[in-house]
């Protein structure tokens, strides 16, 4: 049998690890018709977990639709994502009904071309967007159900072009009881400005739910139980899994994989077992690691080189001497960068006040 743990796309309901409380939290405001944004880091769960939610809204009776901005770069494209969540998620009575309906919308492209030497702009004011933006009032006003819709990605929006979340906000704020939304993206310097920034037309516009990282009894108590599932026992590899993991919920995932992928049937993990499923995820998530490095500025990897140690402080003797990093603003503003980016989280137990997301990335830059 193959191993049971998902690692490489959102995990279904029935895996989230802990996650109660906010799942139980955002059923509440779907239901009250408020909006929320799901924070995090990279991977910690918040597709997995919109989703959860969007499952638990339909057994609620509200209409669900989840969409994923990622690739999207002009509102044309945004406005045809929508369309096309609509097409493939509604269920089969309402989907007849959109298919009429959608041919009567504005064109998601508007028909009028670009003359020659004119810069493209994105169309904000495209009027096949708010079309689409409009969907969850028509569906409202036919069916009287709430509709929940979650974006994803939505930091996307603002990355092609800074108007372009006026025009969501200004549709979305007619909804009041037609429609709740969950917002969520990778990249939380954006989306902390989209709904942190008082010049951003989301400010304040979306309570935040914020996601960290898995504590160590929920996370022993999920491994355990699918090692015994499958007539196999994590054995000493637990302790050590965890502490690798540092409670990042894909790290767990991968690092439990390949355990489990190394005892057969009925076995049990030992040490040396622990010592080659380690090497074997670490071996895995090496190319992205170097992508990552590759992409990172002198300073900023000198940052990081720092912060990993978790002993050495940010601007002190030992950065200098060791890692060539002077104490200086522009130190700050790479670490500013960093944060943004999400490859790194406030950590007060740390000498720096900082700590590496990625607890493989934080291994790699310590061990070489
Ligand atoms: N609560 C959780 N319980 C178990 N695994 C999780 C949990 N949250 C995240 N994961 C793991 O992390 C991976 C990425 O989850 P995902 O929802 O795509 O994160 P995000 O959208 O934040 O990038 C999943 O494949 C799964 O292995
Ligand atoms: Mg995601």
């Amino acid at each position: 049998m193959s191993s049971p743990f998902v690692y490489e796309e959102p995990v279904g309901p029935e895996a989230l690890v802990d996650r109660a409380a906010e799942l139980g939290l955002l059923r509440d405001r779907v239901g009250d018709a408020r909006n929320s944004r799901l924070e995090g880091a990279r991977r910690f769960g918040k597709t997995s977990l919109l989703r959860a939610v969007l499952a638990a809204a339909v057994d609620d009776g509200a209409v669900v639709i989840e969409v994923n901005f990622l690739g999207c770069v002009s509102a044309a494209d945004v406005a045809e994502r929508i369309e096309r969540a609509y097409g493939a998620q509604l269920d089969s009575a309402l989907r007849r009904w959109y298919a009429g309906l959608i041919r009567t919308l504005q064109p998601t492209v508007s028909a009028a071309p670009a003359g020659v030497g004119v810069k493209a702009r994105p169309q904000i004011s495209a009027p096949g967007l708010l079309d689409r933006l409009a969907l969850p009032r028509r569906i409202h006003e036919r069916t009287g159900r709430m509709c929940v819709i979650a974006f994803d990605e939505f930091q996307e929006v603002l990355r092609i072009d800074p108007a372009l979340p006026g025009v969501f906000r200004a549709e979305l704020e007619t909804h009041r009881t037609a429609a709740s939304y969950l917002f969520c993206g990778s990249h939380p310097g954006l989306m902390r400005e989209l709904f942190g920034d008082r010049r951003h037309a989301f400010f304040a516009q979306a309570a935040p739910v914020t996601l960290g990282p898995l504590p160590a009894d929920d996370l022993a108590d999920f491994l355990a139980a699918r090692f015994s599932d499958g007539r196999r026992d994590p054995g000493e590899a637990l302790g050590p899994l965890l502490d690798a993991a540092e409670g990042h919920p894909q790290r767990a995932m991968l690092l439990a994989h390949h355990l489990y992928q190394r005892v057969p049937p009925r076995g049990t993990a030992g040490i040396e077992t622990w010592m080659k499923a380690l090497a074997d995820a670490r071996r895995e998530a090496e190319g992205e690691i170097q992508v990552l490095w590759e992409s990172a500025t002198e300073l900023e990897r000198r940052v990081l080189k720092v912060i990993a140690q978790r002993t050495v402080a940010l601007g002190g003797r030992e950065a200098d001497s060791r890692f060539g990093l002077a104490k200086g603003g522009s130190t700050k503003a790479a670490v500013g960068r960093l944060l943004a980016d999400g490859h790194v989280v406030e950590d007060p137990a740390t000498r720096t006040g900082w700590r590496i997301v990625d607890p493989f990335l934080a291994a790699w830059l310590r061990e070489g």
